[in-house]
């Protein structure tokens, strides 16, 4: 098929990437003009791992075309992807201008019959709106809206594209959601026939179990629904993944105050398959472009039609207390008073495999301390870059985790980057001035690191 896609963020550049290596040609557009000159020289404008290499292959075979120009994609087309950005606004409603902007852009230079789906995550009803905003338009041009939302996370977005555990597709017309579907089924017949597994170490799901869904009939996989229902699922899942982490945030204060580990705890938990083991990791709590931005968007969504959304109040204001919390131990650890104590952040962006630092629990962490006094030193290994905008005062940007620890009282692990995970404990040891080590993401093996004669403080262990 040939498809256009507009916006070249994670979600617009990962599947423009991986439907053209399914062999379907797709046009990228974006109306920055440097990001399609860099997608252009066949690299991302963002690190993605896995991603340069599809995107050159694309290049090379002309079957990825970016363009800052719907006139020379929309018109070729069988389906238009809008994959724009949504951002939140101050009062936690989304800006969907982007949406409606790109949608009257795809309407004016399109021939007919067009499939437009949205995969931007939005509030319940954005389609319908777009639906009736077009159809206001030139009356003539047959078109439908169709939703499917996007399920891949940063760090393993290319992995999640080709290997979708559910293709959710929600429009009125049959015929629409087929093509769409279609389209998605050429990735799923793609993937079946390429080794996927290196693409898989910063998968925040599949740490110690890969899952091939691939193996389960693509058919099995489909659920096809309402233009409503298929919002509404994506915001929910995000809710609710953000619950299960904020329950677990809460149960690690629980363990911390009676002596229970908080591993022990879920992995006891989890096995219930009801309840499931992932996203119960207690940490610094969550962040990123997507979590803040939905949990919010689903609270005010909800007051708009009469609901008080308390659970998520609650879990949202958990999540904003995380980073405080994790600074009282720091407290209990070095005493009251911070000023001119050398403390070193290993990890800036929101998660591992990702140089996104966007709402990024490790950067308040870092801000927190300057503003104690804390002579802060900071490595990541990708996102030193992105985070020196964020960063609110002076800091040493160290070049690797040797330099960061060095004459250091206390280390924090912030972000799970499996580099900074495992450490060579022993050998660090003689260049810390004091051996602390406070694990906010719980991943630091604790054991080894009291045997190495390290003070070891963890989340709710
Ligand atoms: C998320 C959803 O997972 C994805 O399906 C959706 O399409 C977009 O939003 P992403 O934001 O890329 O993806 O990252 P994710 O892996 O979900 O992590 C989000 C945050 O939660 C990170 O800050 C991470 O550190 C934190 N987290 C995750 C925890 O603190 N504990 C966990 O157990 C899991």
């Amino acid at each position: 098929m040939t498809v256009s896609i507009v916006g070249t963020g994670y979600v617009g550049l990962t599947t423009g990437a991986v439907l053209a290596a399914a062999g379907n040609k797709v046009y990228c557009i974006d109306v920055d003009a440097k990001k399609i000159e860099t997608i252009q020289s066949g690299k991302s404008h963002f690190y993605e791992p896995g991603l340069d290499k599809l995107i050159a292959e694309g290049i090379k075979s002309k079957k990825l075309i970016p363009t800052t120009r719907y006139r020379n994609a929309i018109p070729y087309s069988d389906i238009a992807i809008i994959c724009v950005g949504t951002p939140s606004k101050g009062d936690g409603s989304v800006d969907l201008s982007y949406i409606y902007s790109a949608g009257i852009s795809i309407h004016q230079y399109m021939k007919d019959e067009l499939v437009i789906a949205q995969k931007s995550t939005v509030p319940v009803g954005t389609g319908r709106k777009l639906e009736r905003i077009l159809r206001n338009g030139n009356k003539s041009k047959k078109f439908n809206v169709v939703s499917c939302p996007e399920f891949l996370a940063e760090g393993s977005a290319v992995f999640d594209t080709l290997n979708m555990d559910r293709i959710v597709v929600g429009g009125d017309s049959e015929k629409a959601k087929q093509k769409m579907i279609t389209l998605l089924e050429s990735i799923d017949k793609f993937s079946s026939k390429i080794n996927t597994k290196e693409l898989t170490k910063y998968s925040t799901v599949y740490k110690n179990k890969v899952i091939y869904h691939n193996k389960t009939p693509f058919k099995d996989r489909v659920i096809s629904v309402g233009l409503e229902s298929a919002e509404l699922i994506k915001v929910t899942a995000n809710a609710f993944l953000t619950t299960k982490i904020s329950f677990a945030n809460s149960i690690a204060r629980i363990c911390d105050q009676t002596g229970a580990d908080i591993l022990e705890v879920m992995e006891g938990v989890g096995r219930d398959e009801r309840i499931g083991k992932a996203f119960l990791y207690a940490g610094l709590g969550w962040g990123g472009g997507c979590f803040p931005k939905d949990t919010a968007g689903l609270i005010y969504h909800a007051d708009e039609v009469g609901f008080d959304f308390k659970i998520l109040k609650a879990v949202v204001d958990l999540n904003n207390s995380q980073v405080l919390y994790v600074i009282r131990k720091v407290h209990k650890i070095l005493g009251a008073d911070l000023e001119g104590k050398k403390i070193s952040v290993l990890g800036l962006s929101f998660k591992p495999g990702t140089s996104d630092v966007r709402i990024s629990p490790s950067i308040r962490l870092v801000n927190n301390l300057i503003r104690k006094g804390a002579k802060v030193t900071v490595y990541d290994p990708k996102a030193l870059q992105e985070a020196k905008a964020d960063i609110d005062g002076s800091v040493h940007y160290a070049n690797n985790v040797d330099e960061a620890v060095k004459g250091s009282e206390l280390a924090i692990l912030a972000t799970d980057w499996p580099e900074l995970v495992d450490i060579d404990f022993k050998k660090l040891k003689k260049i810390f001035k004091r051996p602390n080590l406070l694990d906010a993401r719980n991943k630091w093996d604790k054991e080894q690191a009291i045997k190495f004669g390290y003070k070891y403080f963890g989340i709710g262990r």
